[in-house]
Parts: structure tokens; C-alpha cells; sequence
């Protein structure tokens, strides 16, 4: 009897060190870009609220960093890992976490190259560029623009080391290419057809998505390429890049009162306080919260041994079919293989459904108050 209650003890002892007190490492790629930030805090509580332990790290937008903080999270004996990863370079330590049986979930963005983890999730990043895209054209009136009178327009993209940095550019230019073609659009400066055309693209590229890189080379574009034509719109990858390039048009007299549309992503407050101000014109939210959320009950049920066709993850799909392409991944030999990824939904944001981020409760009081003011 005495021998049974003891092992029911250690048995339930040990079912709550490997479920209930596990520890997630949360590895987040950087904190200049102002998510991320929020994306760690929220990935701390959604694990904590289901019991587990949980620890957030910052790379510091530098991969040796981000790897020795995994690897730390490793050797105290975390379960799990939810990675956001600065580039491909973290290979090496997911490849261990998987011979020490550590289940690694990409989040944000894919960890290239890579098999040695299960699952990814992030929000639909080619419809993300696509939202940039349309918005532009809606902005330019480009379906009534002519080739008399064309739109002028230079392009940004994010960090080359980033794969989702493609799939936004890939998104807004897939838009845009009609438009470029009738000779109703022009583009200023370099011009990739897409992320494939690598020669043009790592030149509109941000090094580790950088807002003074991004500054500095619309300074240069504005003395330079673009010195001759007054540009009608911008296409910047995120909000930090969008108030970078905005700053620098800012200090040129020919913008001074006219400045051109410019895009962004992320919804941060800073942005969305320019967009109702009149300067940035979208941006494109992305509840990280919804994100963490998901994260979290994802890695719960593999955690918990649930088989991968069996896990239901609220509020994202399954990618299949076209969408698929969204969670590609290319191996060193050159074929393509698809981890199990999961899409959440980006919303455009303009000046007129701005309450629409407020309303999912993405700021603090005090945020949301000065955005409805
Ligand atoms: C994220 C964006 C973010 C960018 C820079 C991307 O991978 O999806 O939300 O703005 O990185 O941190």
C-alpha cells in the first residue's frame, strides 16, 4: 500500500516536472524593433498561465548572442523553445536542442535551412506586403493614373538574413508590377521584379532592418537617384523604417508639407500616432498578442504528446495548397521541404480604422487615450 502511494507520488512528481514546471526558453531576435519586446512579454505570461516556467532573452539583433542564450536555456533543461531568430546562423544550436529532444517552434520567422524543427508560426507575410501594395495603389489612384503623368515611387525592403523580408517585398511588388508595366508607375532608384532578382534586392535591403540604415539611404536617394522627380509614395517594409525615411524627406523643402505615402507594418504606437497626424500613410497590425497566444498552446500540445494532425490552433490555419509557399524552407542541397506552419491574419490600418488595434487592446491606457484624442 505505502509502496503504490509512493509511486502514484513520484509518478505525478514527474508528470508535472515534464508538463506543469517545464521550462520554455523564449529567444527573441532584438529590441530596436519595438514588438519584440511586447512579443516576449507576451509569450512569458500565455506560458506562465498554463503553468509552465518561462524565461525571455534578446539577441541583440547579433546570432552569436542569440545562440549562446539558447544554448543556456538548453543546458538548464528547457523543454521547449519558441525562437524568433536573427538568421540562419542559429542552426547549429537548434540542431542540438533536437538531439536533447527539445521542441523548437519557429516564431515569426522560419529558421532557413534547417530540419531540425517541427513547427512554425507567423502571420501571413506575402498578404502583408500585399495590404502595402494595394494601399499604395489606392493611395496613387493608380488604376486611373496615366503614363502622360506617371506616380513615382522608391522601394525599401527589411534584413536580407530575414526570410520574411522577401515575402513582404514579394507581396507589395506582385501588386505593383501591373502598374510598373503600363508605364503608369515609376520606380526610383533600384528596382528588384522580385526578392529572386538578388543583385537588385540586397540593394534595397535594411542590414538587420536598421531605421538609420533605412535613413541614411533615402538621404542618399533624395540627393541622388531621386534629386530630379518628387517621389508620390514609398514603400517601407516596417514602422521604424516608415519614420526613418519619413524624417529624411522631412529635411528636404521640396517634401515640406507634401510628403510622399509611405507604408509600415507592426502598428506601433509611434506610428500610428504619425498616421493620424497625417504623415506615415498605413500600417499593417499584427496582434502579437494572438501571436504569443498561439505559440503557446501549440508548443502546450506537443509538449503533451498530441500528433501534429491532431493539434487545433485557435485563431491560425494550417498552410496548404498556395499558402504553403508562406512556410517554405529551402535545404543546403537545393530541394524545397515545408515545416507545419501555422498563419494568423495581418489588417490594414489607415487614418480610417485606426481604433481597430486600440480596440484589441494592443497599447496601454495611456497610448490608446492619446490615439483617440
Ligand atoms: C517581423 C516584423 C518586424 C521585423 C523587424 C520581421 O521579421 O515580422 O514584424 O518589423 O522583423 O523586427
Amino acid at each position: 500500500m505505502k509502496k503504490s502511494i509512493l509511486l502514484v507520488m513520484l509518478i505525478l512528481a514527474v508528470a508535472s516536472i515534464s508538463f506543469g514546471q517545464a521550462l520554455i526558453g523564449l529567444a527573441m531576435p532584438e529590441t530596436h524593433v519595438q514588438r519584440w519586446v511586447k512579443d516576449g512579454a507576451s509569450l512569458k505570461a500565455e506560458a506562465e498561465k498554463r503553468g509552465y516556467k518561462a524565461e525571455v532573452q534578446f539577441g541583440n539583433a547579433d546570432q552569436a548572442q542569440q545562440n549562446q542564450q539558447i544554448q543556456s536555456f538548453l543546458t538548464t533543461g528547457a523543454k521547449a523553445l519558441i525562437v524568433g531568430n536573427i538568421n540562419d546562423g542559429v542552426r547549429s544550436v537548434i540542431a542540438t536542442a533536437k538531439k536533447d529532444k527539445v521542441v523548437v517552434l519557429a516564431y515569426d520567422r522560419i529558421i532557413q535551412n534547417s530540419k531540425d524543427y517541427d513547427y512554425f508560426i507567423t502571420f501571413n507575410n506575402y498578404k502583408v506586403g500585399t495590404l502595402q501594395g494595394q494601399s499604395l495603389a489606392k493611395a496613387l489612384n493608380l488604376d486611373a493614373a496615366t503614363a502622360a503623368a506617371p506616380k513615382y515611387i522608391t522601394l525599401f525592403a527589411g534584413s536580407i538574413t530575414d526570410a520574411n523580408a522577401f515575402f513582404f517585398f514579394d507581396g507589395a511588388i506582385d501588386v505593383l508590377t501591373p502598374y510598373i508595366n503600363k508605364g503608369v508607375l515609376k520606380v526610383v532608384g533600384p528596382y528588384p521584379k522580385s526578392s529572386k532578382d538578388t543583385a537588385n534586392f540586397a540593394r534595397i535591403t535594411t542590414e538587420n532592418w536598421f531605421a538609420s540604415i533605412a535613413k541614411a539611404r533615402m538621404e542618399g536617394l533624395l540627393v541622388n537617384d531621386a534629386a530630379g522627380v518628387t517621389l508620390d509614395a514609398i514603400l517601407a517594409p516596417n514602422d521604424p523604417i516608415a519614420r526613418g525615411v519619413i524624417e529624411a524627406c522631412k529635411a528636404d523643402a521640396k517634401y515640406r508639407g507634401k510628403l510622399p505615402f509611405v507604408t509600415g507594418q507592426d502598428a506601433e504606437f509611434a506610428s500610428v500616432m504619425s498616421i493620424k497626424n497625417g504623415e506615415q500613410y498605413m500600417t499593417v497590425f499584427k496582434d502579437t498578442a494572438k501571436l504569443a497566444e498561439a505559440a503557446v498552446i501549440l508548443i502546450d500540445q506537443v509538449l503533451k504528446g498530441v500528433k501534429a494532425n491532431a493539434i487545433v490552433v485557435p485563431g491560425a490555419v494550417l498552410a496548404s495548397g498556395a499558402l504553403k509557399e508562406i512556410g517554405n524552407t529551402l535545404v543546403s542541397s537545393g530541394g524545397k521541404f515545408y515545416v507545419n506552419t501555422y498563419l494568423l491574419d495581418p489588417i490594414l490600418i489607415t487614418k480610417d480604422n485606426i481604433r481597430v488595434p486600440v480596440d484589441a487592446g494592443f497599447y496601454t491606457a495611456a497610448e490608446a487615450a492619446q490615439i483617440t484624442r
